[in-house]
């Protein structure tokens, strides 16, 4: 085996580069170290920035415990680490940078796999994204939710009942202070969001995926069971190596499928959409935002977790966890597809068993029907645009209203509470220039607060339209993803207040009422066009440059598809 690993380049032979190599990693550790056994790098995304994930260095000891054990050699890499409530102006203009970063920094080292430490929403996708293009054997432990907090008697959703109280704050059915008070009891614990956002979603989709021990995601941060399963992960990195199991080999449009279904039946976040798009396209797998629609929109919604419904993360673990909920859509799964020991997916659902069905909802008496995502096109929309009729309001999945158009969060957020703003319920609330490009980054805007004078007289959810994405805790009828965006040219970019907006969920449509012709004559204003972003140089600057629409996940064109492990040069 000594001979096959990528390490022994760097680390066998009496010569002299071999000995640099060797010489300063030393540093007690033992000559078989460098003598044929794995070097496995433990990709840790712990940081105090990060507090979602600031345990992970807890766990990264459990996964080394494992790797020694198993015969390999573990060595802990801090890779960029994103805070989704830290980072500005939103944690998505940095993934491609984190993904890009740990890629190059996985090449450059002398190792022969990875084990990738994540939880925090753009985390587990960024490292899933660099595991892709180094194609070195990787397995994924995603940190876990966090344990539920409560306040006043009642459980609070991580995301979701901010989004909720601040509401009431707003239409006056909430005190300010009782509002305040709620913010020390949100967070119980270690670990990331605990409602069924971007990070509990990214953990499962990855165990579906096959990257995860099957079983292990969706265990909360404190439960001993998780660094059980790390140990245990160790382990497995050090076979990967032997077995030469990596990402090209192992990921499959079988295995996106998957994620698909699972995506739907847990009632997971849009955002999954575009960190699916992003992953296959490191992966060269053909997968479409028709795909979405295609396989999960007939899928039936088996979890009742917020925002959709009603748990949180320990419920659903509780409650038989996510091996419980693909037992029930155990035929949409394609059974090709393999996990990460090698074995099918399906092979780990037998003994699943749902213990709570207020939880998880059986097949036979699922939430919904029908929850995936449902994909729109129309002359607001050429490329596509995305809803989650799951999480939004049956009475407006058709409907027709006038827009009232805001060329920035700020231009929002000046004029929505204004008396004299021309909305009623029936109004169409559009927000541009929150595209990759625009703002820059895709920020999580898209789920406009609703005006104060309609929340007062009642009103829960309006139809809102913008080229942004949508906190994964977010809820409500809302259109995102709108492709192409503002500032790449879309007809977003010419709407305006008082146009007539077409709606039609079922039939997958969504349309400006105005003639084609007029459209097309219409040029931008100049406050739509100066609210785009213009940095002069950086990393903002590479990133508008070359980061492509959300339809192929917002990576940088660059970085689409893989360059394998091999390095060109040697250091001396
Ligand atoms: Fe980290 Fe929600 S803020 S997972
Ligand atoms: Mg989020």
């Amino acid at each position: 085996m000594a001979s096959d690993l990528r390490s022994s380049e760097w680390y066998s032979g009496d010569a002299r580069n071999a000995y640099i190599h060797r010489a300063w990693m030393r540093r007690g550790a033992p000559a078989s170290a460098f003598e044929g056994r794995p070097q496995i790098a433990i990709a840790n995304t712990a940081s105090d920035l990060t507090p979602c994930n600031a345990h992970l260095t807890e766990v990264a000891q459990s996964v080394k415990n494992g790797i020694y054990e198993a015969g390999g050699i573990p060595l802990e890499l801090p890779v960029v680490s994103l805070g989704e409530t830290q980072v500005r102006p939103t944690a998505m203009l940095w993934r491609n940078m984190a993904a890009m970063a740990t890629e190059e920094m996985l090449r450059a080292n002398p190792i022969d796999g990875v084990v990738l430490l994540g939880g925090c929403d753009k985390t587990i996708p960024s490292l899933l994204m660099a595991a892709a293009s180094v194609d070195l054997p990787a397995v994924v432990v995603p940190g876990g939710p966090m344990l539920t907090g409560t306040f006043r008697g009642e459980a609070l959703g991580c995301g979701t009942d901010v989004w909720r109280l601040s509401e009431e704050v707003r239409a006056g059915t909430l005190s300010e202070d009782q509002f305040l008070r709620s913010e020390s009891s949100m967070i119980r614990s270690r670990g990331h969001c605990n409602t069924m956002g971007t990070a509990s979603t990214m953990a499962l989709v990855a165990e579906a995926l096959g990257t995860v021990i099957p079983g292990l995601a969706g265990t909360p941060a404190p439960d001993s069971r998780l660094l059980e399963a790390a140990h245990e992960t160790g382990r497995l990195a050090v076979e990967l190596v032997a077995a030469d199991r990596r990402p090209s080999t192992l990921l499959t449009a079988a295995s996106f499928h998957n994620a698909i279904v699972a995506l739907a039946a847990i009632g997971g976040s849009t955002n999954a959409v575009v960190h699916l798009l992003a992953i296959a396209g490191r992966l060269g797998i053909e997968l479409t935002i028709d795909d979405f629609d295609r396989i999960g929109a007939d899928v039936p919604l088996l979890v009742n977790l917020q925002p959709a419904g009603h748990y949180l993360m320990d419920d659903l673990q509780r409650a038989g966890g996510f091996l419980a909920v693909l037992r029930e859509v155990r035929d949409l799964l394609d059974p090709t597809a393999l996990t990460i020991t090698g074995r099918p997916l399906v092979d780990y659902l037998d003994e699943a068993r749902i213990w709570d069905p207020d939880v998880i909802a059986s097949r036979a008496n699922p939430l919904l029907p029908a929850a995936g995502i449902t994909v729109l096109r129309g002359s607001l929309a050429p490329g596509g645009a995305i809803i989650k009729p799951a999480a939004a309001s049956a009475h407006l999945l058709k409907h027709r209203g006038r827009a009232m158009v805001f060329d920035s969060i700020e231009d929002f957020r000046a004029r929505i509470d204004d008396p004299e703003l021309d909305v009623d319920e029936d109004s169409v609330l559009i927000l541009r220039g929150c595209g990759p490009k625009g703002y820059p980054g895709m920020p999580e805007v898209s789920n406009m607060p609703l005006p104060k004078k309609l929340l007062e007289k009642g009103v829960r959810d309006m139809v809102r339209i913008c080229d942004g994405r949508m906190s994964g805790t977010a809820y409500g009828t809302v259109i995102l993803h709108v492709t192409p965006e503002s500032a790449a040219g879309g007809p977003l970019q010419v709407v305006q207040t008082g146009d007539w907006i077409v709606l039609d969920v079922r039939n997958r449509r969504l349309d400006i009422d105005v003639p084609d012709a007029e459209l097309a004559a219409r040029v931008p204003n100049d406050a739509t066009v100066n609210g785009y972003a213009n940095p002069r140089r950086g990393w903002e600057r590479l990133y508008i440059d070359h980061v492509l629409q959300a339809d192929q996940g917002a990576d940088l064109d660059f970085l689409r598809g893989a360059s394998g492990s091999k390095v060109s040069r040697e250091s001396h």
